[in-house]
């Protein structure tokens, strides 16, 4: 029995192989069982265990996930090809099982499928929130939150601080404000319910959000309900749901709407419920409640995690590396001074502490696969067939790792972007993305996170807890956490309290 079972496998093995190469399809390993696939080749962190994949099987590589074909593209020739020249082929994102349910059945705007819900939904996503103009409209929420930030930590004397929260709470209450027109996290003032159960609410969408969910590849789990997936998913759809709809009715009946009145140009300052309702009042059928729910949620999810991981890698980074921070205090102190705080329209001039964010963004991306892309019709790449309907998982993580292309890549070395503007190297260093799908976040999350280090390196003195260096080991999830929260301590400098009390 075993034998014949052995035979099998083999023939099976074989046949695959051979269809595989007939068909001009991408490498794949060697063992593709039936049913599960590769599946039994991944590993957590997916982006790491991707890596080993791609590195003895090429930068494009296709893999079965089970019941679905994955193609893998770890170069940036490859992710080039996909993200530029295929860049509407691969528009689409995959139906998951998370994402339809989240995704208010793929109609949200980080799930649609490319085409004119989709077009409409990042204008309107731009318009209300993301453009350069609304995000000048709105800096100096993001201004007031930063400070209200600085003068918490002043207070904070010689305990530790948890630097995972700050970043969050202070992400979440500039997106808060700028969605809703409301903040959660007050100086003084505990974590109030309603913030706990949006955090909450973050770690358990990235928890699912990605492709680490088994039964989108394995479907006969789901129909047998062994997963419980489906249920818990469902669950925290309910949740968020709620959640958005009760920012909803608080803004329609004027409660809790703390909107700075005023914008920097003299004008009443909108947030993007309330766009989005005066929107619905022109066109109801198309501003229906769950259009306007969804949008907010993506953008509040997104905005939030993203840039606050963002800024505790890179505070951990310089932390371990002290030389780096004494650097970037250096910059700062000339071309700011000690008389005013930083502020974003210093950023164009602090050259250094762009390179440090670059050099974070590069390390540790905290969209290591971005988020799952979909082939709409057969293309080809580097030279294979790529059937339609294939998961596109690029693997920022490795091309941005990957010594090939960066001399001495696992060494946090800011001074390798010197003279470089902006973010983006081609395709071997992109870390929100390109192409159609690319982030439109990317304007507010850069001003967010060179305003915050900023400003933090401006006024205290950093250290670790304890001699040790701190753990840069990265947790998993459809974002790149760190395993262990930053804990660190601050002290102001002689400066900082003249400063806070101006500002
Ligand atoms: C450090 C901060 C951030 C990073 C590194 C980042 C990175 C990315 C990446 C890599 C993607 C996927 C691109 C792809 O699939 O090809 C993405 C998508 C997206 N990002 Fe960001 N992002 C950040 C902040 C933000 C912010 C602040 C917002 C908005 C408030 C935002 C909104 C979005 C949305 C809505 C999408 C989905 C776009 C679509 O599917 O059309 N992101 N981001």
């Amino acid at each position: 029995m075993v034998i014949q079972f052995l035979l099998f496998l083999a023939f099976y093995a074989i046949a695959k192989r051979l269809l595989h190469k007939i068909r001009s399809l991408p490498p794949s390993p060697f063992l593709t069982l039936p049913v599960i696939g590769h599946l039994h080749l991944l590993k957590k962190p997916l982006h790491r265990s991707l890596s080993q994949i791609s590195r003895r099987h090429g930068p494009v590589t296709l893999l079965q996930f089970g019941s679905r074909r994955v193609l893998v593209v770890s170069s940036p020739d490859a992710a080039e090809e996909c993200l530029a020249k295929n860049d509407i082929v691969f528009a689409n994102r995959p139906r998951l099982l998370a994402r339809k349910h989240l995704g208010y059945n793929y109609t949200s705007l980080d799930s649609s499928p490319y085409g004119e819900h989709w077009r409409n939904l990042r204008r309107i996503a731009s318009l209300g929130l993301l453009s350069t103009n609304r995000l000048l409209t709105l800096s100096s929420i993001r201004t007031s939150e930063v400070r209200s930030l600085l003068r918490l930590l002043a207070k904070s004397g010689s305990q530790s601080v948890d630097m995972k929260c700050a970043f969050f709470e202070l992400m979440l209450n500039v997106m808060m404000q700028m969605i809703a027109g409301k903040r959660y996290y007050e100086e003084n003032v505990g974590e109030v319910e309603e913030a706990r159960k949006f955090r909450e609410i973050v770690t358990q969408s990235f928890r699912v959000g990605g492709v680490t969910n088994i039964g989108d590849f394995l479907p006969f789990l789901r129909r047998m309900g062994l997963e419980g997936l489906e249920e818990k998913i469902t669950a925290l759809h309910k949740k968020r749901d709620e959640f958005m709809q009760s920012l909803i009715d608080e803004s329609r009946s004027g409660e809790g709407d703390e909107s700075p009145e005023e914008s920097a140009e003299g004008g009443k300052r909108k947030t993007l419920i309330q766009v989005l309702l005066s929107l619905r009042e022109t066109e109801p059928e198309y501003y229906k409640d769950e259009t306007v729910k969804s949008l907010m949620l993506v953008l509040l999810l997104a905005g939030t995690d993203t840039s606050a991981l963002t800024m505790e890698w890179a505070m951990s980074a310089m932390l371990n590396q002290p030389e780096i921070l004494k650097k970037a205090r250096a910059e700062i102190d000339e071309v700011v001074g000690h008389d005013r705080l930083v502020n974003e329209s210093d950023l164009p001039k602090l050259s250094y502490l762009h390179c440090v964010v670059n050099e974070t963004m590069r390390m540790y991306p905290v969209l290591p696969l971005l988020i799952p892309h979909e082939s709409a019709k057969e293309c080809c790449v580097g030279g294979y067939r790529v059937p339609r309907g294939t998961i596109l998982l690029v693997n920022l993580f490795s091309i941005q790792n990957d010594p090939n292309y960066w001399p001495n890549a696992a060494k946090f070395r800011p001074e390798r972007f010197t003279g470089m503007e902006g973010v983006r190297d081609g395709y071997k260093m992109m870390p929100f993305g390109s192409g159609r799908r690319g982030c439109p976040g990317e304007n507010l999350a850069l001003r967010m996170i060179g305003l915050t280090l900023g400003s933090l390196i401006q006024c205290f003195e950093w250290n670790r807890i304890s001699d040790e260096l701190i753990d840069m080991t990265e947790g998993t999830g459809l974002t790149m956490p760190k395993a262990q929260p930053l804990l660190a301590k601050c002290r102001p400098r002689s400066f900082t309290s003249d400063l806070l009390s101006q500002a």
